[in-house]
């Protein structure tokens, strides 16, 4: 079987829960501490401004909730999105209205953006489709000029920059995801940036129940009367532990190693599939940016493209479309109001888009594998077509 996704996970990783184990302290403490100040370093903030919690879906939750949105406030997101991001919207009393894509990147032009805004919309959220930067800076402009604050779901793109600057930092806020298919993984977990230092205080307090003080020893010490509580409005437990912390900082050392052997499969797909008729790969990346490479692409007619996956699934390679477009979901348009909008693009991508396997994992004749299966089903199915 090869796999779409694999986590690289190892003796280094293994040591460093093990030490946790030794310490007796597995929640929220000094490794959490250590990971979040490293990773608020690779981004090139200031550490009050990152906090790690158990998810990146929490970290959707934990930005659109600090929104306070009322009741019909818009919120933009590509219909293309990962539908944590319109369950988040829809749960803080919010409107989804779905955008546009690139057909090519799979992600919001700023134009796109700007064709949903209406004076109604209070946010925009746009990940980066495989961990490609997309348009983000002409987006983040758009956004400070219409006053309307922008999260990045960069969930995908924990390695991907533009002229140097890291991917969710354009923004007003920011998540990442750690889950098990992820680039960088701790089993489950995320990270969230706030730009704004007191949102950012704000977002730590309803991370962890409201409260405005850390329990535990350390309290103790600065409070004599440490078990009461002070909570000026209520909020979840969404934090992370030591224990997760513990891998993500290992694996956060080992992050350039990792992308670095993605972009080389990536190049490879890009040769072996170079001139073969019928499929469209994954376009050049503009100058300046950087992309983690967390899906590579490919693009077909749509009378083959399911029929292709099922080729390649007997011959045990998982293949996948990521993300099946969320204005076809009635729990996000019908149910809550949203305008319908011309998603051309959108429906031109979820019919023709395969995601193939990638991670580091995988050697180079796995990836020659692939490529000849994909090859082989694709000019079997054409000539079936035709026929
Ligand atoms: C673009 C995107 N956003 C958010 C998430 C949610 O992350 P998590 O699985 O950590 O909750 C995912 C997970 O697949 C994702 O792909």
């Amino acid at each position: 079987m090869i796999n779409l996704f694999q986590p690289q996970v190892g003796a280094e990783e293994l040591d460093a829960v093990a030490a946790v184990f030794e310490d007796h302290w597995l929640g929220h403490g000094p490794r959490t501490k250590a990971f979040e100040a490293a990773f608020a370093e690779h981004l090139g903030v200031a550490p009050e401004h990152v906090l790690f919690i158990n998810s990146g879906t929490s970290g959707l939750f934990l930005a659109v909730e600090s929104l306070d949105l009322q009741d019909g406030d818009e919120v933009v997101l590509p219909s293309l999105s990962f539908l944590a991001a319109a369950n988040a919207v829809v749960g803080s009393r919010g409107r989804p209205v779905f955008c546009d894509v690139d057909p090519r990147t799979l992600n919001p032009t700023a134009k796109d953006v700007a064709a949903a805004l209406t004076d109604r919309t209070k946010a925009v959220v746009v990940l980066h489709y495989g961990g490609y930067p997309g348009d983000i800076v002409e987006i983040a402009r758009l956004c400070r000029e219409r006053g309307v604050t922008l999260i990045e779901d960069a969930a995908c793109s924990v390695a991907s920059r533009v002229d140097g600057r890291a991917v969710g930092t354009f923004g007003d806020l920011a998540m990442w995801s750690f889950d098990a298919m992820k680039v960088l993984v701790t089993g489950d977990g995320g990270m969230i940036y706030v730009k704004d230092a007191e949102q950012a205080a704000r977002v730590r307090r309803l991370a962890y129940h409201g409260l405005t003080q850390s329990s535990g020893f350390g309290y103790a010490k600065v409070s004599a009367r440490w078990w009461e509580l002070d909570i000026p409005e209520p909020g979840r437990r969404v934090i992370g532990n030591d224990l997760t912390a513990a891998i993500g900082s290992v694996q956060l050392r080992r992050l350039p190693e990792m992308v670095r052997r993605r972009r080389e499969i990536v190049a490879l797909y890009d040769r072996e599939l170079a001139g073969f008729d019928g499929l469209l790969t994954p376009p050049a990346l503009p100058a300046g940016h950087e992309s983690t490479h967390y899906f590579y692409w490919v693009q077909m007619d749509p009378a083959i493209r399911d029929q292709v996956a099922g080729d390649l699934l007997a011959d045990d390679i998982y293949t996948t479309f990521r993300y099946a477009p969320l204005h076809k979901v009635p729990a996000y348009t019908t149910a809550v109001g949203a305008p319908a909008a011309d998603l051309r693009a959108s429906d031109w991508v979820s019919d023709r888009t395969l995601c193939l396997p990638l991670h580091p994992g995988l050697s180079d004749d796995d990836v020659r594998t692939v490529v000849a299966s994909l090859r082989k089903a694709v000019e079997r199915r054409r000539s079936e077509t035709a026929a």
